[in-house]
C-alpha cells in the first residue's frame, strides 16, 4: 500500500482529482469505480471545475459505482443515482449508457446481483476504483465479517453505518435498512484501487490499516494490504497516530 499523506480534505480532493483526470487522458475508456458519501464529494467537484476548464472528455468511460441502497428510486434524492448525477454526472459527457450502478428496486436481486457481475466483466473489469472506508473498515457496504470471497450481494446494513450516514436524510428512520454492494472478491479484482481518508473519525480505522494485523474480515479494509496496486491519500486527522 503506498500512503500519499495530505495537510487536510481540499488537498486529498485535489491529488483525487488530478489522479482520476491523469487515468482518462491516459486511456479515454477507462472503467472507473466510484464511490458516494461525504470523502469524494470535492474531488467531483474538482473533477467538473476541470472538466469545464480543460474539456477533459468524458465521452468513452464506463462508470460503476459500489453500491445502492435497496428500495430507493434513482430519483430519490437520498438514492446513490441521484448522489451521482447531482455531484458528477449531470457536469460531465459521461454518455447514459456507460454509467452503470446496482438497482436497488429489482425484483429479482439475486439476478441483479449477478448481472453487475457480469457487466463488470464485459468491460473487462474496473482500471481505478476509488474507495472511502467506513470507521469500522467497511468497504463498498462490506461490513465487518463479510467474506473476502464475496461478490457483489444485498447486505443488511449496521446501526453504525446508518448512524453514519442519517446526515443525508431528514431521520435515522428513514436510512434503508439494507443495500446491494459489490462484493470485496469484485472490488480486489479492480486493476489498481485509490482509498480516499479524511477526518479523525477515520484515525481508528486508519491505525488499524497500518497496524502488523493480517488482513481478516472482522476488518474489511485490511485486504488491501493483498492487493498490488493500493494507493491511499491520507489527511493528517485520519492519520493521527499512524505516522
Ligand atoms: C460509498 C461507500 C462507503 C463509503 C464509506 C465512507 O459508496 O461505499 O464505503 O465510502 O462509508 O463514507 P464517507 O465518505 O461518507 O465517510
Amino acid at each position: 500500500m503506498n500512503l500519499i499523506e495530505v495537510r487536510d480534505y481540499e488537498e486529498m480532493s485535489q491529488i483525487a482529482a488530478d489522479y482520476l483526470v491523469k487515468q482518462v487522458r491516459k486511456n479515454p475508456a477507462s472503467v472507473l469505480g466510484l464511490a458516494t458519501g461525504g470523502t469524494p464529494q470535492k474531488m467531483y467537484e474538482l473533477l467538473i471545475a476541470d472538466h469545464k476548464k480543460n474539456k477533459t472528455n468524458y465521452n468513452t468511460i464506463t462508470t460503476f459505482n459500489l453500491d445502492e441502497y435497496m428500495g430507493l428510486k434513482p430519483t430519490d434524492p437520498t438514492s446513490y443515482r441521484y448522489y451521482m448525477d447531482q455531484n458528477l454526472f449531470n457536469h460531465i459527457n459521461v454518455q447514459e449508457k456507460n454509467i452503470n450502478l446496482p438497482s436497488g428496486l429489482a425484483a429479482n436481486v439475486e439476478e441483479e446481483c449477478k448481472k453487475y457481475e457480469v457487466r463488470i466483466q464485459e468491460k473487462g473489469g474496473i482500471d481505478l476504483q476509488i474507495l472511502g472506508i467506513g470507521s469500522n473498515g467497511h468497504i463498498g457496504f462490506n461490513e465487518p465479517r463479510t467474506a473476502f470471497s464475496s461478490r457483489t450481494h444485498v447486505v443488511n446494513l449496521t446501526a453504525s453505518t446508518r448512524e453514519a450516514n442519517a446526515r443525508f436524510f431528514d431521520s435515522i428512520k428513514e436510512v434503508p435498512t439494507q443495500a446491494i454492494t459489490m462484493g470485496i472478491a469484485t472490488i480486489m479484482e479492480s486493476k489498481e484501487i485509490l482509498l480516499l481518508v479524511s477526518g479523525e473519525e477515520k484515525a481508528d480505522a486508519m491505525k488499524r490499516l497500518f497496524s502488523q494485523e493480517e488482513p481478516n474480515e472482522q476488518f474489511p479494509a485490511s485486504i488491501l494490504k493483498n492487493h498490488p496496486h493500493v494507493t491511499i491519500v491520507a489527511d493528517k486527522k485520519a492519520l493521527k497516530g499512524v505516522v
